[in-house]
């Protein structure tokens, strides 16, 4: 099975790529994994995953049971964490025993937070089953949960022991989760790896048509750089920030829309705005905007959208947690495969980059 090790010292761990569940329990048996597992899971997950995963770990000898919460960001808070801590006292969890997180980037954030939190921190797994945690969320060891209208404003650094990536997965995800995890793998290669973005350039059939070969080479790689700049940053007062490409002006945008669009597109359209900002410093020339709109065209992105004025996206901008000093903090591009950060793009370099990816109504 392919296989990737994130270095991070004694937090170090194994993400497994493979196109099955089968090698799973011999996964935690190399880990030593306790006997007393909890599987975390959502209400849509738990239908389509959560009595194979089950059985599997049940047939290889652990005692193991499946504890599901319903599904949704909206749910992502802590009435639920205490739902699932409620869950492992019940059925007996102690500090030796571990959690197995089963879904997307909102199961992995919660049951990974309920780990780090329940008697003093457990340990935990995370099986990712959307494009986004397959090739972001699960890698990197944040968790947490929404609190009053902020995201993710509650929260823990705490690493998995593995992660076990089963791309078949996403043959049920449903296709907009699909795009909008597009919008992730794109940002990986433009920020750091133009062999990789060519990769996803032109393997874009064989990837949307899910071919598991393909999505398994994807995936090793995406976390692969993930993994890379988390290892130099792992509590992000660094490198780390160059993940926020397309974010600056991406999630301003998501927030006036209220999030009707998914958070991938907006990505993509932030990408699109951050990197009309690069062509006009002369960072980057017109071919490579053209080229990256190209490519999240091919996924099925939207690179100009109706949007609310660019005063109140900018507004939604002066809110961004990851403000420096009161400063917006912007990456640029400078190639494929290589950004800068700055931090003085001007009020109207901003205007016009959301103008620019502003479609008519
Ligand atoms: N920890 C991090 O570093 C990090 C990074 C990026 C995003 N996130 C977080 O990740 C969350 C978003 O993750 P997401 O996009 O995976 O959302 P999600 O977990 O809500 O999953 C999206 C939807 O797909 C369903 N689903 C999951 N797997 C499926 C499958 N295989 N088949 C069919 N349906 C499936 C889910 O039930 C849900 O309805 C956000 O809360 C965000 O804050 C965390
Ligand atoms: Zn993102």
């Amino acid at each position: 099975m392919d296989k990737l090790y994130v270095n991070l010292g004694v937090n170090s761990y194994n993400i497994h790529f493979t196109d099955s569940f089968a090698g799973l329990a011999e996964g935690l048996d190399d880990i030593n994994a306790p006997k007393k597992l909890l599987v975390v899971t959502d209400t849509n997950v738990k239908k389509l995953y959560a009595d194979e995963v089950n059985s599997i770990l049940l047939d290889a000898g652990y005692d193991s049971s499946v504890y599901a919460f319903a599904a949704g960001e909206e749910n992502k808070n802590m009435d639920s964490i205490l739902g699932i801590c409620g869950a492992c006292m019940e059925r007996g969890l102690d500090r030796k025993s571990m959690i197995v997180a089963l879904g997307g980037g909102v199961v992995g954030d919660m049951a990974g937070f309920a780990a780090a939190i329940y008697m003093r921190g457990i340990d935990f797994v995370q099986i990712p089953t959307t494009l986004l945690s397959q090739s972001d969320s699960s890698v990197g060891g944040k968790t947490g949960v929404d609190f009053k209208n902020g995201k993710n404003i509650l929260g823990a650094f705490h690493q998995p022991k593995m992660v076990y990536i089963n791309v078949n997965t996403l043959k049920t995800l449903p296709e907009r989760e699909f795009v909008s995890g597009m919008g992730e793998v794109i940002k990986h290669g433009i920020i750091r790896d133009g062999e990789f973005y060519g990769f996803i350039k032109n393997n874009s059939e064989l990837i949307r048509s899910l071919d598991s070969g393909t999505l398994i080479k994807m995936a090793k790689c995406n976390c692969g750089i993930k993994a890379e700049v988390v290892e130099q940053d792992e509590r992000e007062n660094g490198l780390r920030a160059i993940l926020n490409f397309g974010h600056t002006i991406g999630h301003a945008a998501e927030s006036a829309l209220n999030f009707a669009v998914t958070h991938g597109e907006c990505i993509g359209l932030g990408m699109v705005a951050a990197t009309r900002i690069a062509k006009n410093r002369g960072l980057v020339d017109m071919a490579v905007l053209r080229d990256i709109e190209f490519v999240l065209s091919e996924y099925g992105f939207r690179v100009r959208m109706p949007l609310p004025d660019a005063d109140i996206i900018y507004g939604y901008m002066q809110k961004d947690k990851k403000k420096a000093d009161g400063k917006l903090k912007f990456v640029l591009p400078k190639r494929i495969g290589e950004v800068i950060e700055t931090q003085d793009v001007t009020k109207d370099e901003i205007f016009d980059a959301i103008e620019y990816i502003t479609a008519p109504e």
